[in-house]
């Protein structure tokens, strides 16, 4: 009876995940999909420890299970609630990195506990979940140092062949554990595990800093992969289906992400696009002159037109200017100005930015267009305000085949009458290359930083 009631514990929560998966697709569900799958995972959880009836044992160590629940609930929703948005790639790098932590300590665990007799997919299981675990483990500490702006990108001539010969042996010494017939791998199992921390460093070290999301949400379905080994290992369906579904997700949102960059993920793993190359300040020989608009035009201009579409950018969540910008779009529209948002799948440092960042400051997810739709309507807009973005305005992706962004899809800001470009400089963005945008003549610059500059617009949208 016990074991039916956990097995329908384990389906609500496998479901659940599915459920919650499904409605993290749109902004408007992601909340309660959120909700969803972790009110799924608690009745997973909570079945497990009142249901669980391990063969022939009693299940104990409650102490240490809700101590440890108890104290990471608290760390963790300290953490979520504080971090700022710019921030969130590095909260995610360590979470994910926790999660591989998690299923390489649980095949340690059960290698300890394998007998003579073990069976080769028991022993194959403990040495991928310990192997893919502590990759992703050790590779997203180093993705949160480069984040967070405390280990520099480092690489050594040869890095790449030097981390496909450990990442050999790492395998040839598995190989050995699963088809030999000793009965002492101890140490060669810990030298595996040495090795694999090893790899995740080495592999994460030369990777450009800018280039981190991609390589988390990879690392991300790294972890994934463990855990549905552990699941795996222990029988338990919800544990492989969450694996196999974060596995999963995160194998598409890097190909989803690296499409929407246009490049592919061999050019970001071995490439050094956005790395210490690109985000070597201000780039050379600009194209031309460009215009500077006064800030009461920029007004004046906005106030009196019948559309405006503001595109967003990194640079709006570096300023933090997300609520300054909604109140703009209030004051905009009390002045009878239609506006409306264009959000680039890739603007900003995270799949989402934008959204998550818009919606913070409640702005209606009916006012934003998505890339097809927007370059669908800046033809008939009058102004576009570009508020801290740069590459994801970038002409040249439609128009330069040699620029490393040719082909990236972009939006098609310079079709408005009128674009008014806000950054701090005429410093380039994350590909580190020069915006021919800034030059045309309906573009005109408006320097400052995005709070500043859009407080000060509003005051004077107010005056019109
Ligand atoms: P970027 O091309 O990085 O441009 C951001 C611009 O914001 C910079 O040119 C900067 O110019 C300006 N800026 C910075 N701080 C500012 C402030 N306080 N006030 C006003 N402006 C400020 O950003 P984007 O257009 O959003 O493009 C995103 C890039 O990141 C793409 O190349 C994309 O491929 C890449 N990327 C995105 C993701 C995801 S999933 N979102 C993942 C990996 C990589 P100044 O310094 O002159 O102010």
């Amino acid at each position: 009876m016990q074991t039916n009631i956990l097995s329908i514990c384990y389906l609500i929560g496998s479901v659940s995940f599915i459920i919650g998966l499904k409605m993290l697709s749109n902004p408007a569900t992601a909340r309660r999909g959120n909700f969803i799958s972790a009110a799924g995972m608690g009745i997973a959880i909570l079945g497990t420890l009142l249901l669980y009836q391990p063969s022939g044992t009693e299940f104990h160590n409650y102490g240490w299970i809700v101590g440890a629940m108890v104290i990471g609930t608290i760390i963790g929703s300290i953490s979520a609630r504080k971090v700022k948005m710019t921030a969130m790639p590095e909260l995610v790098s360590i979470f994910n990195g926790m999660g591989g932590l998690c299923a390489a300590l649980i095949s340690i665990v059960e290698f300890g506990r394998i007998g003579t007799n073990h069976e080769d997919m028991h022993v194959l299981s403990i040495l991928a979940g310990m192997i893919i675990g502590s990759v992703s483990f050790a590779g997203s500490m180093i993705a949160y140092g480069k984040l967070s702006g405390k280990i520099k990108d480092h690489a050594f001539p040869g890095q790449h062949i030097f981390n496909l010969v450990v990442l050999l042996v790492v395998l040839l010494m598995s190989a050995f554990i699963i088809f030999g017939d000793s009965t002492s791998f101890a140490l060669i199992f810990y030298g595996i595990l040495g090795l694999s921390l090893c790899y995740g460093i080495l592999f994460v070290l030369p990777i450009g800093g800018a280039d981190m999301p991609v390589v988390i949400s990879l690392l991300n379905s790294f972890t994934g992969i463990a855990t549905a080994c552990a699941g795996f290992l222990y029988n338990n369906p919800v544990m492989l289906t969450g694996g196999i579904l974060v596995g999963s997700a995160g194998a598409i949102l890097t190909i989803l992400m690296c499409k929407a960059m246009n490049r592919s993920l061999q050019n970001v793993l071995i490439g050094s696009f956005g790395g210490a190359k690109a985000s070597a300040g201000p780039a050379t020989g600009e194209e031309g002159t460009y215009k500077e608009i006064s800030l009461s035009d920029a007004a004046m201009v906005m106030g009196y037109a019948h559309k405006v579409i503001i595109v967003p950018g990194y640079g709006l969540a570096v300023a933090q200017a997300q609520h300054a910008c909604h109140e703009l779009e209030k004051s905009l529209r009390k002045n009878g100005v239609e506006v409306k948002y264009a959000i680039h799948p890739v603007a900003g440092r995270m799949p989402g930015h934008m959204n998550v960042l818009l919606a913070e400051a409640d702005v209606s997810y009916d006012d934003l267009l998505e890339l097809e739709p927007a370059n669908e309507e800046f033809g008939s807009t009058d102004v576009v305000l570009i508020l801290g973005a740069n590459d994801v305005v970038n002409p040249a992706a439609e128009n330069d085949p040699s620029s490393p962004i040719y082909g990236m899809p972009v939006l098609q800001v310079w079709k408005a009458k009128s674009v008014i470009i806000n950054k701090r400089s005429m410093r380039p963005g994350y590909a580190g290359i020069e915006n021919g945008l800034f030059f045309l003549p309906n573009s005109s610059m408006l320097f400052g930083d995005a709070k500043d500059v859009l407080q000060q617009l509003i005051n004077q949208i107010k005056e019109i």
